[in-house]
């Protein structure tokens, strides 16, 4: 596959944890998944060092625990990420609902270093293990009718202080059009460093989309639906001027209240430099799914 090695930053550069490349390794949860995959044929890009796991794990977005950057770390272990189930259902030849262990069996778990760019303003560099979106979809059997995917995160009311106080409508939701979420660079998280992804990441299992908005990479998820529709997605429900269902990084296209043309660095430091926000988040690769589109307006 032409684009599965597709990443801009190397194994090298995700190595400020030395025991990492000593502990490549199989998730907890996902044992006997095969090999792991190595991030390879990749150019490196000068400057871009990942993120460390303490950043990764303590400046975070998930309502259902709270609105604030730390409410997740600090209250996301009481969701219950053991056993997990997620339901396939919809437009597909094997729907059902699957123990996670047995959905991502023979499947392969690989290395992704990406740029992760919250609609915020604000970015990291992090290095998940996942499993191609793709690869999911076809042990489900995704029919020839399915148009876009549709996913849901856990709601656990006594957990979540978030879902108690309704700071949003839950459960969050999300989508992709079927090509997105067929491309090789979509992954299916399941962590982080070689470790297990944190709650407060959206363990067991979440989302990651390289080229959008953070808020597309959807956490703790419990439903896949393959569907002919539209589906609707969290943030353009509670605001569809703001935030769109594409959502593709754009630097060119600017948040009503904000400028999408440069982004702060996490772990930076204060007094560091904003640096340019890249079409796509850097993924140009992508681009040709969007021929067409008038990428200079808001999706
Ligand atoms: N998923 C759920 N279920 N709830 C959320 O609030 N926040 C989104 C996304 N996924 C969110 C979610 C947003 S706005 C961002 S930027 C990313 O998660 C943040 O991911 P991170 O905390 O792992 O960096």
């Amino acid at each position: 596959m032409a684009y599965r090695w597709k990443n801009d930053l190397t194994q090298a550069d995700a190595t400020p944890k030395a025991q990492y490349m000593n502990r490549r390794q199989i998730l907890a949860g996902t044992a006997g998944l095969g090999a792991i995959g190595l991030v390879g044929g990749a150019q490196a890009q000068s400057g871009l060092e990942p993120n460390t796991l303490e950043e990764i794990t303590s400046y975070n977005n998930f309502f259902e625990f709270g609105t604030g950057k730390s409410d997740p770390v600090n209250n996301a272990h009481q969701m219950v990420t053991s056993p997990w189930t997620i339901t396939v259902d919809g437009l597909v030849d094997r729907p059902g609902t699957y123990a996670l262990g047995d959905l991502l069996t023979g499947l392969t778990v690989e290395d992704r270093i990406y740029r992760f760019r919250c609609v915020e303003a604000w970015s990291m560099v992090i290095p998940w293990n996942g499993i191609e979106l793709a690869d999911i979809l076809g042990k489900v059997g995704a029919q020839s009718g399915a148009r876009y995917v549709a996913f849901e995160t856990v709601v656990q009311p006594e957990n979540m202080i978030g879902v108690q106080r309704r700071v949003l409508d839950f459960p969050y939701v999300e989508g992709l059009r079927i090509d997105e979420a067929m491309h090789p660079l979509t992954i299916m998280a399941t962590g982080i460093y070689g470790e297990p992804l944190a709650n407060q990441n959206g363990a067991p299992i979440r989302l990651v989309v390289p080229w959008k908005y953070g808020f597309k990479s959807i956490k703790s998820i419990v439903r896949i639906t393959l569907t002919d529709q539209e589906p609707p997605n969290t943030w353009a429900g509670i605001n569809a001027r703001e935030y769109g269902f594409y959502s593709n990084v754009n630097p060119n296209v600017d948040h009503p209240r904000w400028s999408q043309a440069s982004e702060r660095r996490i772990g930076g430091g204060l007094f560091a430099a904003r640096q340019d926000t890249l079409m796509f988040n850097g993924y140009d690769e992508v681009a040709s799914m969007y021929e067409g589109m008038d990428l200079s307006v808001f999706y």
